[in-house]
């Protein structure tokens, strides 16, 4: 099996990479054009294995992807390179557009023609996943979940932009039948997150003793999902999902943002003598524009359809993401040079 995976050394690309290589034994080729969410560091366990190749590309590149999707000719491209931060997505649309947009586009193109100039068994067998998120189908309220026929509803400029990614994605399963599926997936964490997200900004604030900051109230509520689950149900969707349909990816882990920052905190004053009480450093700070007030994942079809299951609890998952950074300074300490945890996405200058 040979899968073609953008965005690989990000978040959720470099576990989907660790699990391909290490678990499955595929040949993976991971294409990134590494900005600053793009760490080869991620991938040590696999650099300089036969069956691991790096390219750094830009998908909106068309010629490279071309070039690069002819010379390795993958069995499967897994999508899911993009810019993914929502707070950076509001100041900066520009690059959101340019990437999960057009770069979808552009991918999407490119397999098209390889997909079509493949020998027919082949081209039966070859599969397009593009992996997205529940951001698309806006904000919940106290009651409901997102299933696979909620209507989109995006609140910012990332979740405008994925939508956009999602409904170009399904128009080429239609129109030119080719065979693409997509994933949409709720709020994950565990190791190897860019700190400018909620989870390992908390934890390396809360190590360095810096105010822990949270959004308006706190009581926006996400739905947590552990990485390694969502790398297994992408490898699952992309193997035996239907070809043409939406799959919803979520581990049924509601918190509150507040919770969320509690349980870190007393994870904290468990491990570290220094510093207790953490909670001491919660700093209430202003609301994020267009902020959406709860997410939660109907996650039915996967579980029935191909008997997905998420295997970590968020007690469980935290637990491990917690000890994960304190043991892994020489993973986020070059990246938190680069950023510092400053505040993103205010329309206002100073505010918050
Ligand atoms: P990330 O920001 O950690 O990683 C994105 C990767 O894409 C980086 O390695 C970056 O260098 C690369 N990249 C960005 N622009 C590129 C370009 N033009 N060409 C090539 N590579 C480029 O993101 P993530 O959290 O790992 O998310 C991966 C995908 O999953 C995204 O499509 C995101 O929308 C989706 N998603 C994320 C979550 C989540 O909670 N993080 C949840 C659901 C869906
Ligand atoms: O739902 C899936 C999405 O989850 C993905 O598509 C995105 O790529 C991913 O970044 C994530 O988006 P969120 O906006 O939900 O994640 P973030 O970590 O930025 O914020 C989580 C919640 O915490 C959100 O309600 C905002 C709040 N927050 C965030 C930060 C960074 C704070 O209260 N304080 C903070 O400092």
């Amino acid at each position: 099996m040979r899968v073609l995976v953008t965005g690989g050394a990000g978040f959720i690309g470099s576990a989907v990479i660790r699990h391909l290589v290490l678990e499955k034994g595929y040949e993976v080729l991971n294409i990134d054009k590494l900005t600053y969410a793009g760490t080869l560091s991620s991938l040590t366990s696999v650099e300089g294995k036969p069956s691991y190749r790096f390219l750094k590309i830009d998908i909106c590149d068309a010629a490279a992807i071309a070039s690069a999707m002819s010379t390795f000719r993958p069995d499967r491209v897994m999508h899911l390179a993009a810019e993914s931060h929502v707070d950076r997505s509001i100041l900066g649309a520009r690059q959101f557009v340019e990437t999960n947009i057009l770069g979808s586009f552009t991918m999407l193109e490119c397999a098209r023609a390889y997909w079509q100039a493949l020998l027919p068994l082949d081209r039966s067998r070859f599969r397009f996943l593009h992996v997205s998120t529940d951001e698309v189908y806006g904000s919940l309220g106290a009651e409901g979940a997102f299933s696979e026929t909620t209507p989109y509803d995006p609140s910012s400029p990332y979740s405008a932009s994925k939508a956009a990614s999602d409904h170009l994605a399904k128009a080429w399963a239609r129109t030119y039948g080719m065979p693409v599926i997509v994933s949409n997936c709720s709020n994950n964490y565990g190791p190897y997150h860019f700190p400018e997200k909620l989870i390992p900004l908390i934890i390396l604030n809360a190590l360095e003793g810096k105010p822990l900051p949270v959004y308006g109230n706190g009581t926006n509520i996400r739905d947590w999902l552990y990485v390694e689950d969502h790398a297994r149900a992408l490898d699952l969707i992309a193997e035996r999902g239907r070809v043409g349909e939406t799959y919803n990816v979520g581990g049924r882990n509601e918190r509150s943002n507040i919770d969320v920052v509690r349980r870190i905190c007393a994870i904290l004053d468990d491990l570290q003598a220094i510093g207790r009480p953490h909670e001491n450093l919660i700093q209430y700070v202003a609301d994020r524009p267009g902020h959406d007030v709860r997410y939660a994942i109907d996650a039915t079809k996967l579980e029935t359809e191909l008997g997905w299951r998420a295997k970590e609890s968020f007690e469980t998952g935290i637990e491990k993401t917690v000890c994960w950074y304190l043991d892994s300074e020489w993973w986020w300490a070059p990246l938190r040079k680069g950023y510092d945890g400053r505040r993103l996405g205010l329309l206002k200058a100073g505010a918050g």
